[in-house]
């Protein structure tokens, strides 16, 4: 069987991880979810947190229109800069050093990939910050065969709070078979 085509971009991506070591770049089975979102909206503002070294937004910039943007934003000044380089040469993209905060003044977002910043310490700004119809992605959840589902014999709250809010209309999808992430798609008509 042929091999799956991993975009040049996420290779050079996790090259740099290699080199720096960097272990928490997403797998593939996410970058092709992140990649069809983006792809969904091609005039879209994609949005990520926790940019690593660029593997997800490599994968996301795989799906990019060419009347979308891509933001992406992390705190440590080393990785932020090394995963700059990947992009340097396409202005559709914005690789911004800092807080995940400094994402908020290019919302609404049509794709948010919230994966460094957001997801645990303000979930419900994470929720505002999506247009009507907008995409989030949250990914690293262990399937759980119970509602509300568990993690480690707990109820695991913030993957609840996603899964019920009610701007939200979520599901938890299997990335392989010990992993899953949550999808949503924010409801036009919440307010
Ligand atoms: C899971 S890794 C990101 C992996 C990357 N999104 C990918 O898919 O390859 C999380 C990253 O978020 C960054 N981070 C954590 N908290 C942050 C915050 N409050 N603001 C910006 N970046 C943050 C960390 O430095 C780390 O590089």
């Amino acid at each position: 069987m042929a091999e799956r085509v991993v975009p040049a971009r996420v290779l050079a991506a996790e090259r740099i991880a290699s080199e720096a070591g960097f272990k928490k770049s997403c797998i593939p089975e996410v970058g092709r979810l992140l990649r069809l979102a983006a792809a969904s909206k091609p005039h879209g503002v994609v949005a990520e947190s926790g940019t690593g070294t660029g593997v997800g937004t490599a994968w996301l910039h795989s799906g990019l229109g060419a009347g979308a943007r891509l933001l992406t934003v992390e705190r440590d000044e080393e990785l932020a800069r090394r995963a700059a380089a990947v992009f340097a040469d396409d202005e559709r993209v914005g690789v911004l050093t800092g807080d995940w905060r400094l994402l908020e003044r290019h919302a609404p977002f049509d794709v948010f990939f919230c994966d460094g910043g957001g997801k645990r310490d303000d979930a419900q700004r994470v929720v505002e910050l999506l247009a009507p119809g907008g995409l989030l992605i949250l990914d690293d959840f262990t399937p759980s065969p119970h509602w509300p589902p568990r993690f480690e014999g707990e109820v695991d709250e913030l993957r609840l709070f996603y899964l019920t809010h009610p701007a939200l209309n979520a599901t938890e999808v299997l990335t392989t078979p010990t992993s899953s992430a949550v999808v949503a798609a924010r409801r036009p008509d919440a307010t």
